[in-house]
């Protein structure tokens, strides 16, 4: 049993924290309002779910997922994920998040950005290429024949392994997409973003394998 701190319970975060449950972590949530506006999904998740604020939520974590609107990102602790492996799902907007010129232009990918706020912690990109209700519905146990796979990109071997194991262990393969700075294959409106899993209209989505997920991956430009 892992226990999975994840700063941002929204969409993603809380479909992501369900397939954890499932599979028997430990998570605990947090959000922007504070933990009393979490107890419904505490309920609903049971036992293995509690809610703390943002810091704790950090600390609390053998693993914790950054959940939020990329500005957010100066709202992310830095002290209590120093060491820590950290998964970063998000994608950059500047419909939602204005515009930041670093991630505008070429020079810095998100997570590369997440990581001026959090120096000590260990990113690793993953999850945000699917959309939450495909993540919840295309989830499937190990060995299972229509497995769907994830890209992840990190620059530490021994966070990947980490990230690689919680990801399996909640129902998908991973494909090793590369570094942080490579990540921009995996970012928004790229060709492994979404469309492999088919449109969010369709919300059971389609299972994309590893081969789907490797050829989207190698195709992306910029
Ligand atoms: N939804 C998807 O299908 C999907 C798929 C792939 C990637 N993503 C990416 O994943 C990230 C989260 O997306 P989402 O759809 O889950 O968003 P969401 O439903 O709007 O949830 C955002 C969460 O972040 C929290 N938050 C915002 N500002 C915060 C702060 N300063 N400190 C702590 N928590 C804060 C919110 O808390 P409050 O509600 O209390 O403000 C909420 O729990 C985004 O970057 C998004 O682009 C989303």
């Amino acid at each position: 049993m892992t226990t999975v701190g994840f700063l941002g319970s929204g969409q993603l975060g809380g479909a992501i924290a369900r397939l954890a449950v499932q599979a028997g972590h430990r998570v605990v949530l947090s959000n922007s309002r504070g933990p009393e506006t979490l107890a419904d999904t505490v309920a609903e998740l049971g036992p293995l779910a509690s809610a703390a604020t943002v810091g704790e939520a950090a600390a609390a974590g053998d693993l914790v997922v950054v959940t939020v609107p990329v500005k957010a990102f100066p709202a992310v602790p830095a002290a209590p994920l120093a060491g820590k492996t950290v998964i970063d799902t998000c994608n950059y907007g500047p419909e939602r998040d204005g515009h930041i010129a670093e991630l505008d232009g070429t020079s810095l990918t998100s997570t590369e950005l997440l990581l001026r706020y959090v120096p000590d912690a260990v990113p690793v990109k993953a999850f945000n290429t699917i959309f939450f209700k495909h993540l919840l519905s295309l989830a499937r146990p190990a060995g299972a024949g229509d497995r769907s796979y994830l890209p992840i990109a990190g620059d530490s071997g021994p966070a990947k392994e980490a990230v690689t194991a919680f990801i399996e262990s909640i129902g998908y393969g991973v494909v090793d997409a590369g570094s942080l700075a490579g990540s921009w294959r995996q970012a928004t409106g790229t060709p492994v973003w979404g469309t492999p899993y088919g449109p969010p209209s369709d919300e059971k989505g389609r299972q994309a394998g590893e081969e789907a997920i490797r050829a989207a991956l190698a195709a992306a430009t910029r």
